[in-house]
């Protein structure tokens, strides 16, 4: 909770680039421990352990919403999270749509107009009229 999955998925690769830089030192475990270097520098060793900086671009989701009613939704609910995470969601009632926008807007504070929300619920329905039951 709190965190978007995407800042978790996230800090998924950059765990693992931190693994893939311990796993060739092995060796280093054996060695002394070295005066941990400037915080500038691209490489940090302490305590046997080297650390390597590096610099990645995760990608970005550029999935938009399907469809000619798409605006609405387009234009509210992509701040937060990608579009797939509202696209992969099961088939819901229109209530349960209704309220689930409303969550967006109390819980995380999603800056949705209330003029807007009509026309997003409209879209999640018709979204979920095409999944099976
Ligand atoms: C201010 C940020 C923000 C905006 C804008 C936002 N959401 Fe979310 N949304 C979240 C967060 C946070 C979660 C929960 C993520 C988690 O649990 O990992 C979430 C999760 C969801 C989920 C998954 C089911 C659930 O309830 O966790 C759906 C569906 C969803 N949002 C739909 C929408 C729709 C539709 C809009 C536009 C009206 C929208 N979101 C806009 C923050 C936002």
């Amino acid at each position: 909770m709190g965190l978007s999955t995407k800042a978790v998925a996230r800090g998924v690769p950059a765990l693992l680039l931190a693994l893939a830089a311990l796993a060739p030192g092995a060796a280093a475990f054996a060695q002394p421990a070295a005066a941990p270097a400037a915080s500038t520098a691209s490489t940090v060793t302490g305590g046997g352990v080297t650390l390597h900086s590096v610099s990645t671009n995760f990608p970005d989701s550029d999935r938009l919403f399907p469809g000619p009613a798409a605006d609405a939704i387009n234009n509210n609910c992509l701040a937060c999270h990608s579009a797939g995470m509202v696209l992969t969601q099961p088939r819901l009632s229109r209530a349960d749509w209704q309220a689930e926008v409303e969550k967006m807007r109390s819980f995380y504070k999603a800056p949705v107009d209330a003029t807007d929300v009509p026309a997003i619920v409209d879209y999640l329905v018709g979204l979920s009229s095409t999944k099976q039951p």
